[in-house]
């Protein structure tokens, strides 16, 4: 949108500040063991005086801050109100794949989502986001988006600010492209106007101490390289996956689309200074979404990528006020903070290779869609097969002209090489679930438990989050297998698996309890491979399923079926 950017640089430029600059809005906070989030259509004043059509959850505009503890079960109530079908997704927490809201988890128009899950991860901040297959760019950027703030006690041991919206305070950053006449244009490379939190041109006032940003890189496609405007250093205390080893001090920490990081910001001694959070991105380097050039080569081009004020150039997120300090400020940096044990590569059961390529070769080749191991996503193909309780070791190699942040869902992983040196910058430590791939033949490695939950029909996903890449099919998805599963787990007396042995074309599973109903099933042969997988529409759920079996060859299988309440195994001979 040229002509509204241009026109706040103007106001800018001419030091109208007070007029330019608006309040950072906070997101309100929900905490306890019960959520109600409607995800419902509203309508934001982004502009004074126009209205912008926007999503929300309980709101207009992004969603409310969802306060866990370690150690809670969280029931989750989601009411899709949108009028068209979406997901919730709980990127980076540790939860099964039901509950996990990626593609193939839909909620449909005025349904209720109500998973239930166990906070596993430690104190960190996480985030959700609509994930339905072709439309999370979509409905990302129209505004449904949300941070979680994880708790646990080592965190509540440290002296760390954790005042909300005092002196801890939510930085979602991202970009937008409008129309002329102030609507968000999904899916644009003309990603023009930031906004913190929704707020475009912010300002937020923090006292005179220790403070904590929560910075997550919202952006449907940009990379930001944070610092700040006097180049003060600040310091790392958390990734993706939580809290640190230490503090890091630096002054530069890029983070691409999906990443957050914990900072503390010393502003002792400041007070009555102004300093703003800012992007260098004239210092990121060609190949990456927000410098001058997104492809290796400048003559590469991205459908409306230039011009843009905000690409290759150094520019303001967020201005802050330093005011006098709090009651009982923070006031210095801790010294440690938790226990990181690393992932020993000499034990790891599996490697995997993983290959981004881009479709269309060639100068247009950015524009065009981008693959994973020469495949696009596919809403009825399982790509990787893992044993639950792998410790698997997972190269990622970038044959594209550009950089893209490869997220895995269900796991944390420790970064163990970029491009081949594990000599890391002090940012790629810790817990990562999302982490940019170098262009050009560039690759991160590491390594990732895949723990705790099993499930052989719904899978969790791999993927660039760069959403419009996603969509595009740059996604896989890998379930997590326990080959140690009791063979009629589950089953009830009152479950009936008819005919058996199944001589037709169909066998049926009719559940004792007609008001539960599958979701999705699986047939497992007596080598413990997947013969056959289905996930149900919503309207065909229901307590009782005639399976296809025509095809199967004569032999002994065990069915498992997904309901919303159990996993039923049952064993049937096919004849
Ligand atoms: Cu933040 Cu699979 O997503
Ligand atoms: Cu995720
Ligand atoms: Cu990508």
């Amino acid at each position: 949108m040229k002509k509204i950017t241009l026109i706040l640089l103007l106001i800018f430029n001419q030091n109208f500040n007070l007029i330019a600059q608006n309040p950072l809005f906070i997101p309100p906070t929900m905490s306890g063991s019960d959520f109600q989030l409607t995800l419902q259509t509203g309508t934001t004043e982004f502009f004074p005086g126009h209205q912008t059509a926007t999503y929300g959850v309980n709101g207009n505009l992004l969603g409310p801050t969802l306060i866990f503890q370690k150690g809670d079960t969280v029931q989750m109530h989601v009411t899709n109100q949108l009028g068209q079908t979406t997901t919730i997704h709980w990127h980076g927490m540790h939860v099964s794949s039901v509950n996990d809201g990626g593609p193939h988890i839909m909620i449909q128009p005025g349904e209720t989502w109500e998973p239930r899950f166990p906070v596993l991860n430690n104190a960190s901040t996480m985030w959700y986001h609509p994930h339905l297959h072709e439309f999370t760019e979509e409905h990302v950027a129209k505004g449904i988006a949300g941070m979680i703030i994880i708790k646990d006690n080592a965190e509540a041991q440290l002296n760390l600010p954790r005042t909300y919206g005092v002196d801890d305070i939510p930085v979602i950053v991202q970009t937008k492209d409008f129309d002329n006449n102030y609507q968000i244009i999904p899916d644009s490379n003309s990603d023009d106007v930031l906004m913190v939190n929704g707020t475009i041109q912010p300002y937020v006032d923090l006292p005179a101490q220790v403070v904590r940003l929560r910075l997550l890189n919202g952006s449907s496609q940009r990379v930001f390289n944070f610092g700040l405007s006097n180049n003060q250093n600040f310091y790392l205390i958390g990734t993706d996956g939580g809290l640190l080893d230490v503090p890091y001090s630096m002054t530069r920490l890029p983070l691409s689309p999906g990443e957050r990081a914990e900072i503390l910001i010393d502003l002792t001694g400041m007070q009555n200074q102004t300093v703003y959070l800012m992007s260098y991105a004239s210092e990121l380097g060609a190949g990456i979404y927000g410098s001058s050039s997104p492809g290796m080569n400048p003559n590469m081009t991205l459908n409306g990528y230039n011009p843009n004020p905000l690409n290759g150039t150094d520019f303001n997120i967020l201005q802050i006020n330093v005011t006098q300090p709090t009651s009982q400020p923070v006031t210095s940096i801790p010294s440690t903070l938790v226990n990181i044990t690393p992932l020993d590569q000499a034990n790891a059961d599996q490697q995997r290779t993983f290959t981004l390529r881009p479709v269309t070769m060639g100068i247009n080749q950015l524009n065009g869609d981008f693959t994973i191991n020469g495949v696009s996503f596919d809403m009825n193909t399982i790509n990787v097969t893992i044993p639950l309780n792998n410790l698997e070791v997972w190269t990622v190699t970038n044959n594209s002209a550009i950089a893209h942040p490869f997220h895995v869902h269900d796991i944390q992983y420790q970064i163990i090489s970029i491009n081949g040196n594990t000599n890391l910058p002090d940012y790629a430590k810790g817990w990562h679930d999302t982490f940019l791939v170098p262009a050009g033949g560039g690759s991160i490695q590491f390594i990732t438990e895949f723990k705790d939950f099993a499930n052989d029909s719904i899978p969790y996903m791999y993927h660039c989050h760069m959403l419009r890449h996603e969509d595009g099919g740059m996604m896989g998805a890998f379930t997590v297998v326990d080959n140690n599963t009791g063979v009629e787990e589950n089953a009830t007396q009152n479950d009936f698996l008819f005919p058996n042995p199944a001589s037709g074309y169909y066998i049926t599973l009719q559940l004792g309890d007609n008001t539960e109903v599958i979701k999705s099933y699986t047939i497992i042969n007596t080598a413990g491979q997947m013969v056959y997988h289905n996930l149900l529409d919503p309207n065909e759920w229901n307590y009782m399923l005639s399976i296809p079996v025509g095809q199967l060859s004569k032999g002994t299988y065990i069915l498992k079926a997904y309901t919303n309440r159990r996993i039923v195994s049952k064993t049937f001979l096919k004849n």
